[in-house]
């Protein structure tokens, strides 16, 4: 199987499109959850090249570090905590425009400015969390919160 993926040079709409599909292709021939989440990472990276993109798991009390594409980060947050804290409590997307503005926000780099963070919700509990980070000011918009929930959506099967 070719691991390549044919990025868009379109929308934003449009580049979500192209790649979800891809994305379910290349999970579709892998069974092993690290493998899956790790090419995930890498595919909205590729295409986005978003500061950091990845995911954290939540074990027992915590979310923990998963596959992620981009700087050393945090390994353990706390439910509550943070803006991926946030998101595993309410089982809701938060978008981030200025991170210095989100009380508690967990700068693992100084240079990320914007986020969004979206949770992977399986039989009504939340199981992960997908994190993106930009180096830019209100980067993230309610494209990606709709597109990025639809990517959570169909990823579900790597976590079962
Ligand atoms: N900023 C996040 C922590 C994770 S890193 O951004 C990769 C937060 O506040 O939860």
């Amino acid at each position: 199987m070719s691991e390549d993926i044919i990025l868009s040079r379109g929308t934003k709409e449009e580049q979500y499109k192209n790649l979800i599909p891809q994305i379910q292709a290349i999970i579709s021939g892998e069974t092993d959850q690290t493998a899956n989440l790790a090419n995930i990472a890498a595919c909205l990276k590729q295409q986005f090249g978003w500061w950091w993109v990845g995911f954290y798991l939540a074990k027992n009390d915590e979310l923990v570090l998963g596959p992620f594409q981009g700087p050393v980060a945090c390994n353990r947050i706390k439910m509550g905590r943070g803006v991926c804290g946030t998101a595993w409590e309410k089982g809701t997307t938060i978008i981030v425009e200025d991170v210095e503005k989100f009380p508690g926000h967990i700068a693992c780099s100084s240079l990320s400015k914007s986020e969004i963070v979206v949770p992977v919700i399986m039989n009504n509990r939340v199981i992960a969390v997908l994190d993106a980070d930009s180096e830019h000011l209100s980067h993230f918009d309610e494209i990606d919160k709709t597109y990025l929930e639809i990517l959570v959506d169909k990823i579900e099967t790597v976590f079962s």
